[in-house]
């Protein structure tokens, strides 16, 4: 008897386990033991991995928590009292919606399962999930897990990975049911600009789809641009379910602290669920989410340190001959075509043998995806100890472009 035969489609034939001869990097061992073996890994986004990121303030109010026991006690399966309410004055400052703490925001362990979380209650046996391409990967195999279908729409270089509306209406079915964006975008770092924001949201409306917007990276925009929020544009506040972290924003990826906030009629639902699905999120890191997230010094300390280190990226890799890319928009990552050098695993390849060095090959990310990497540039403390990276990367990619004959 195959044990695997007794389960369902969507998840005996997932990929990435013990037994597949392609390990997936950030799953298994292999990640750690390239680390152990004085090898870098840079394909986690993860701000500062692997240096030690607490501030002072939470590491603070995290001792004086411990000394007092309370931690060793569950939290409310929706997540701590306090925190709701730090989260509902965040929300509210940036948003200006009227988010109540007992009513509209939910705490989960970590955004990867307030994600699947989200599409739950909504996606059934062949329901369709516009996903733009590239995305975050999981953003392509959630609706799967649950019996749906994704439908990968692009965007395109040539159009500063905004939103070509027509895109969506070509691939609109009788079966479509959802759109799931990552905004901004990880992996391209794209902010989805007000016209593109508002033609989605008019086609989410006028079509009566839901809108599940995974927001993990919207801490920290860059150059003034404008950041929209697609659950206060018209008609979308009820048909939005807006997931967010504190791991890329605030450097606290190890807390496993993520929240999802939406209108009460989705919540009465969530709030149902909650128990079930997500269990509660941990005690002692819900104290010291409070904390970082009213610690305004901390938080205004990491977004410039963030800013900087997208333009160091930028400086280092731009003028490379065979690679094109962007100054980073948002968050901690930079997007680097580099299809006039090879594909994306001959590239990443040759960056982890020679520079010893992981980072992401575009593939996962989407068709669109190929011919490209991902380079998590926030890791490390030190801004120099990033650069030193950087430089490495460089030498190979500056390697590859003699090789082309492009230099
Ligand atoms: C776009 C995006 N959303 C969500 C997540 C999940 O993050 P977490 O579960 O740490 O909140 C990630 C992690 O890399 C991500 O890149």
């Amino acid at each position: 008897m195959q044990i695997k035969d007794k389960m369902n489609a969507r998840f005996k034939n997932l990929q990435g386990g013990l037994f597949v001869q392609v390990a997936k990097a950030d799953v298994g061992e292999g990640a750690g033991d390239f680390q152990k073996a004085g090898g870098d890994i840079m394909a986690w986004a993860d701000p500062f991995f692997p240096d030690p990121s607490i501030p002072e303030s939470v590491k603070a109010a995290m001792a004086a928590a411990l000394a007092d026991g309370f931690p060793s006690h569950y939290t409310m399966p929706i997540g701590m009292l306090e925190l709701r309410q730090a989260l509902a004055e965040t929300i509210h400052a940036s948003t200006g919606l009227p988010i109540n703490p007992s009513r509209n925001v939910i705490v989960t362990p970590g955004s990867d399962s307030g994600l699947l979380y989200a599409m739950m209650p909504f996606l059934s046996e062949g329901d369709e999930v516009m996903v733009p391409d590239p995305s975050y990967p999981s953003n392509f195999l959630n609706p799967k897990l649950l019996g749906a279908v994704t439908v990968p729409v692009p965007l395109r270089e040539e159009n500063n990975y905004q939103i070509d509306i027509g895109e969506f209406e070509a691939r609109l079915t009788d079966r479509t049911k959802m759109v799931l964006i990552s905004h901004p975008n990880n992996p391209t770092t794209t902010v989805f600009r007000r016209e593109s924001m508002e033609a989605l949201c008019r086609f989410i409306v006028e079509h009566d789809l839901i809108l599940v917007s995974d927001q993990a990276f919207q801490d920290h925009i860059y150059d003034g641009i404008e950041f929209v929020h697609p659950a206060t544009l018209p008609g979308m506040w009820e048909r939005t379910v807006t997931v967010c972290s504190i791991s890329k924003g605030l450097g606290l990826s190890g807390f496993r602290i993520g929240y999802l906030y939406a209108d009460d009629h989705l919540m009465d639902v969530y709030y149902g669920g909650a128990v079930n699905v997500l269990g509660a999120s941990c005690t002692l890191s819900s104290i010291g989410a409070v904390a970082a997230l009213r610690d305004k010094a901390y938080l205004q300390e990491v977004y410039e340190r963030l800013e900087r280190r997208r333009r160091q990226a930028y400086e280092t890799f731009r003028d490379i001959p065979g690679v094109t890319m962007k100054c980073s928009e948002s968050g901690i990552l930079s997007w680097l075509n580099i299809s006039a050098l090879g594909t994306d695993q001959e590239v990443a390849d040759r960056i982890r043998d020679e520079a010893k060095i992981l980072v992401n090959q575009g593939s996962p990310y989407g068709e669109m995806g190929r011919g490209h990497i991902r380079i998590v540039t926030a890791c490390f403390a030190r801004d120099e100890d990033a650069q030193a990276r950087f430089d490495r990367i460089r030498a190979v990619l500056m390697s590859m472009a003699r090789e082309k004959g492009l230099c």
